[in-house]
């Protein structure tokens, strides 16, 4: 990979602080007494066994993908992580088998996609990250890292940070949105969730992915190719990894897709230079599944034998599913093209992670405390709490919410409104692949009955939402194509919602997509409510009845009508599966809801990619004669980065920074007084944004570089405050190409979103 290299540099360092390198040095991703174990075991195996460790196989649910029987391969040592098992007698049965007839005895790793909990399912990642509050994700996982080692599963393939910038993407849903701060926090919390400070016979292995860049795919199509500059690499897409490394993450999942014309999962700049040398990265590297044998496919290696190498010698530990390492890896040490400590470094940390994570300790589940402790009550009550937290109040004109629990009708309107299937969002364990979903996920329209018991609710859910191919994840839990309705029936369900609106006496119109179409493999050209849903919308408007809009969704979609006429908008996202009644909770009051947006919402599918932290223009917006990028629409998001509503206002004041002038090296304090001036209790989230205003790049209009989220009482002020340092000041130079602090004047924002006017200044001297 060739960056510019500018002759500017030189001269350019002499005016900068250059922030030394952040690799973690010494420290090492597993404990020193699993490497010495590791160590030991490593002496005594034979190459063979040494690439079956590098070996994740999915022969077991997936027949075909092995040469030999499960049970002989596990036997031979063949594999050394399973995934996509999720029975608990059949993991003990391998595990046996492992553990009692392999050679050394050495246990597998069983991995799989726990992204929001397992049977008790958490809101869906972007919703979690609109909580703006870490440890809602953290609290989450914790919950989810206990079912999993329950349920026998050590690994997970989370976190998803890849940060995304077009809704068009379908997997914008898996990840915390379009900003490098708020995705860096979310990171960490999702790592400490999991792992906890330390991984342990109680923690779950994390993996961090999609390693890197995923989620700039060429047109938002899932899978293409991402073409994006060092400076933006380091600045914005590879800040949430980071995070996670540092945050102790044991492994990482390389992408799919081709970066800059090399494929993530045989590109040596990402999988060594960056991760390993420059961060000091010393765990597991996975592929994503087939991505090794996809070498080929993109163009990049000649056959197998060449696609193992070119991963070897990127820096890919372990082949998720495409048996490349298996049938080349061998050969290749043998005939000296790969040295056989090569693969040994590679190995080392497999074997770690399973000594720190107790394998050969306690290699097997305890199958008779399986269900209950899946099952556990508080797990359900904790899901119900964080899904209410990370729901997001769009609109709310004169008041329209929170509705009184006196109502006597209530119309629920839409497709969704009752579907048990979607509110949980895509990757959902049981769901997927185990043995029949054992949660039974409340939807809105159940939520609503649960709060109000002697009320009339009608429900008129219109025509399923058609899907004329299955996504991805539809054909993995069997969901049919489904047709669009025909013209009959489309009036007849519209009629149906006219009816049922005009009898009651507010509507509550749960709409949006259904989950599979947020998901891998699952982009969209248009954002708009798909079927028959607008329709709907608008004949129960025109009733004149009061209307609440409850989005299920997992990415932005085009609401323009919806925001000018319907008072009401809550976005609930896929909040999981006591989804109904925390829906039910905001809409009656008894929660106030507090989240944030994570993204910038885009008014159309063409304003995208769409996000706040974009450079000034030469003809900057706030100046008089700024003419609007797009002829046809407002080129602003419909609401932008950071927003959402309370049922009680928060005022902002006395910004305040602690030194007018400061060196690069030193820090600055920033204080906000936050004041609830309405009259419930709620929370609101104080975001501090930076511009620096010259140097050696343009910098963002504003970036994110603080926030918290606090529960103020009516009438209550606190004092919020924020630190700029180091490591909220600098950023990654193309000129210099090195993290600088620069000496500039700053701009300081404070508030409650991304536009917030409260304004400050500082400057930095050399
Ligand atoms: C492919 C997806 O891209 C990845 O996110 C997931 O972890 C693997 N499949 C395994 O299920």
């Amino acid at each position: 990979m060739h960056w510019n290299k500018s002759p500017l540099l030189l001269l350019l360092c002499t005016a900068v602080l250059t922030v030394p390198g952040t690799a973690r040095g010494q420290e090492t991703t597993f404990s020193p007494e699993a490497k010495q174990k590791a160590e030991a075991l490593l002496k005594q195996m034979t190459l063979d066994e040494k690439v079956g460790q590098l070996n994740q196989s999915a022969g077991l649910v997936l027949p075909g993908l092995a040469d030999q029987k499960p049970d002989d391969l596990i036997a031979a040592g063949g594999a050394g992580s399973i995934l996509w098992q999720m029975n608990a007698a059949e993991i003990n049965r391998l595990q046996h088998i492992a553990v009692e007839k392999s050679r050394l005895h050495i246990p597998i790793l069983f991995g799989f996609d726990v992204i929001h909990g397992y049977r008790t399912v958490f809101p869906v990642p972007l919703a979690m990250a609109s909580s703006w509050d870490p440890s809602v994700e953290e609290q989450a996982q914790h919950l989810a890292a206990e079912d999993s080692r329950a349920a026998g599963i050590q690994w997970t393939f989370t976190p998803m940070v890849d940060i995304a910038r077009d809704a068009r993407w379908g997997r914008i849903v898996e990840g915390a949105g379009e900003d490098p701060y708020l995705g860096s926090a979310m990171a960490r919390a999702q790592v400490r969730g999991f792992q906890g400070d330390n991984l342990n016979p109680q923690s779950v292995l994390v993996c961090v992915k999609h390693f890197a860049g995923y989620g700039a795919a060429d047109g938002g199509r899932d899978y293409d190719a991402s073409y994006i500059p060092e400076e933006l690499m380091e600045n914005v897409y590879l800040a949430p990894f980071h995070a996670a490394e540092e945050a102790g993450a044991g492994s990482f999942m390389s992408a799919y897709m081709d970066l800059n014309d090399v494929p993530a999962s045989g590109n040596h700049w990402l999988l060594t230079d960056v991760l390993r040398n420059d961060w000091g990265f010393q765990g597991i590297v996975l592929s994503d599944a087939f991505a090794v044998g996809s070498l080929i496919t993109h163009g990049y290696a000649r056959d197998g034998e060449d696609a193992a190498h070119k991963a070897v010698t990127a820096g890919l530990n372990m082949d998720m599913a495409s048996l490349t390492y298996s049938k080349n890896l061998a050969k290749l040490v043998k005939d000296g093209k790969i040295s056989e400590s090569a693969v040994d470094a590679l190995v080392l940390p497999v074997l770690e992670a399973k000594y720190d994570l107790g394998l050969f300790e306690h290699p097997y589940v305890d199958e008779s405390k399986v269900d209950s402790i899946l099952s556990r009550p508080e797990g359900l009550v904790l899901e119900r709490k964080l899904a209410a937290r990370s729901m997001v109040l769009l609109r709310n004109e004169d008041h329209a919410l929170p509705l009184s629990k006196d109502l006597k009708k209530v119309a629920v309107i839409g497709p969704l409104a009752d579907s048990g299937h979607d509110i949980e969002g895509g990757w959902t364990v049981e769901g997927l692949f185990g043995p029949g979903s054992k949660s039974h996920p409340v939807t809105v329209y159940a939520g609503i009955k649960n709060k109000l018991p002697s009320a009339q609710v009608t429900l008129v859910t219109g025509p399923e939402i058609s899907r004329i191919y299955p996504g991805l994840l539809d054909m993995l839990s069997g969901r049919k194509p489904v047709p669009p309705p025909t013209a009959a029936e489309a009036a007849e369900w519209i009629a149906k919602a006219k009816a049922a609106a005009s009898d009651a006496d507010v509507v509550v119109a749960v709409l949006g997509e259904i989950s599979s179409m947020s998901s891998e493999s699952a982009s969209r050209a248009t954002l708009d409510l798909p079927g028959i849903q607008q329709q709907m919308l608008e004949t129960v408007v025109a009733t004149g009845k009061p209307v609440v809009l409850v989005l299920e969704n997992g990415r932005p979609l085009d609401i323009r009508w919806a925001s000018e006429h319907v008072p009401a908008i809550l976005e609930a996202w896929y909040p999981g599966t006591e989804g109904g009644d925390a829906v039910a909770d905001v809409l009656f009051g008894e929660v106030n809801p507090g989240g944030k947006l994570p993204l910038s919402w885009p008014r159309v599918a063409g304003a995208e990619p769409l996000y706040y932290n974009h450079n000034l223009t030469h003809e900057p917006e706030d100046r008089p004669n700024f003419t609007s990028r797009y002829w046809d629409i407002n080129s602003k998001p419909l609401y932008p980065f950071g927003y959402g509503l309370s049922y009680t206002d928060f005022k902002f004041s006395n910004l305040h920074i602690g030194k007018n002038a400061q060196s690069a090296a030193d820090s600055n304090e920033v204080t906000v007084d936050v004041t609830n001036t309405g009259s419930v209790a709620g929370d609101a989230v104080a975001q501090l944004y930076i511009h620096q205003r010259y140097g050696s790049a343009s910098r963002p209009v504003r970036q994110l570089e603080g926030f918290e989220r606090i529960a103020l009482k009516p009438g209550e002020t606190r004092t919020v405050k924020f630190v700029l340092g180091e490591n909220e000041l600098h950023f990654w130079s193309p000129q210099t190409r090195k993290w600088v602090v620069e000496p500039s004047a700053f701009d300081v924002w404070a508030g409650g979103d991304s536009t917030a006017p409260l304004h400050g200044e500082f400057t930095v001297t050399q």
